[in-house]
């Protein structure tokens, strides 16, 4: 898809990309700044491996005010973004054999780094007459002997999947029921619920689990920083010392120059936050209402993150497989990510972190090009 979507640009074409896993604003000028200022002050030397205690007291404060979870710096890490966190959170945990439970259409990245720790991915299907969620049930039949972690994802990409609290306690009873069984919260997502209800997360609301739980947070989708290169992750401290020692022997300490800019984003003003947060849901609410326009698309409205999971299906006879839907979309002038991608089927992914009028334009190519 990326190859041909740079071959049609090279050939002169517009191509709008609504591929992407980022926010198109600009990262703001306080963080900016603060990241100028440590390079004047000469930042740019190694820190402790799993962040300085600057931005470590800044993540607590963080997960506390925006998060609820009440942790100190000793079950507080960060690396080099949210990815790093999780992958090292799994190639520290996951022995051969050991079985994951991911909901699935899921995150690209979580199956490839199961399988690469050695582990088991067990799918968790999820539909979009549910929301994309999955019931405390279905988990529930997916846990055996072998079950080591369950992927949470909340909002969640690709699907803008939201857990409210009720479904949250819910899950967590089956926890309390499985004592083997540990949760990864990534919660990269957080400011971005459309709901109005506020973000719910199983450490905040389950103090009992909280040494089961790894909740993972980050500066990338919330502050539009995701060339920074910062996540954070807060949990058991075992765990935490574990992943630092991965990382001290792999990449070391995350940058510096990005620490410093992560404090500010942190400790700095947030109100913009929920103005960002209402120009997503408006352009949700574009995008929604144009895709249940077109004969053949329909999509549930996502409660979060900026991803709307299409369902194409009737449309399967006409072009094979999503794959070859997607090409078809793409000789259209729009880039857009097949379902078959994140553990889908007979559908696509469509970004909404665009800006109103090329989400419009792209809008109009897919009704066009399925039309045609
Ligand atoms: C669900 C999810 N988790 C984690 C990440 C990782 O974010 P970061 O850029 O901080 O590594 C992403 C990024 O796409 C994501 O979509």
């Amino acid at each position: 898809m990326t190859d041909r979507a740079i071959a049609l640009r090279e050939e002169g074409r517009d191509i709008i990309s609504l591929s992407v896993g980022e926010p198109d604003f600009d990262t703001p000028p306080h963080v900016l700044a603060a990241a100028h200022a440590a390079l004047e002050a000469g930042l740019t030397k190694y820190t402790p491996v799993g962040g300085t205690s600057q931005l470590k007291r800044a993540a607590a404060h963080h997960f506390r005010r925006d998060l609820g979870i009440d942790v100190p710096i000793s079950q507080i890490t960060v690396s080099a973004g949210g990815k790093q966190a999780i992958f090292h959170a799994l190639l520290a945990t996951v022995s051969e054999g050991e079985e994951v439970v991911v909901p699935s259409p899921w995150w690209v990245s979580y199956p490839e780094m199961i399988r690469f720790a050695g582990g088991k991915v067990v799918p968790l299907r999820t539909s979009p007459k549910d929301n994309f969620r999955f019931s405390p049930a279905d988990f529930e039949a997916q846990i055996g002997p072998r079950t080591q972690w369950l992927m949470l994802n909340s909002p969640g990409n690709p699907t803008g999947a939201c857990y409210p609290a009720e479904m949250l306690l819910g899950i967590a009873e089956v926890l309390r029921r499985n004592p083997r069984v540990m949760v990864l919260s990534d919660d990269i997502y957080a400011p971005l619920n459309y709901t109005g209800g506020g973000h719910a997360t199983l450490a905040a609301l389950c103090p009992d689990l909280a040494d089961r739980v790894l909740t993972i947070s980050g500066v990338s989708k919330s502050h539009a920083m995701t060339g920074f290169r910062i996540g954070l992750a807060a949990g058991p401290e075992w765990l935490i010392r574990a992943m630092e020692r991965l990382q001290s022997h792999s990449s070391g300490n995350p940058c510096s120059i990005s620490q410093a800019a992560a404090v500010a984003a942190l400790e700095g003003p947030q109100e913009f936050l929920s103005q960002w947060r209402e120009r997503f849901r408006a352009r949700r609410d574009q995008v929604v209402a144009a895709i249940n326009a077109i004969p053949g698309l329909s999509t549930p409205t996502p409660d979060g993150a900026f991803y709307c999971m299409i369902d194409a299906s009737p449309l399967m006879e006409r072009f094979g497989d999503d794959t070859a839907l997607a090409l078809h979309i793409l000789e259209h002038g729009v880039a857009i990510v097949p379902a078959s991608a994140f553990g889908g089927r007979d559908g696509f992914r469509i970004s909404f972190a665009a800006d109103e009028a090329r989400l419009d334009e792209a809008l109009r190519r897919i009704a066009k090009a399925l039309a045609a």
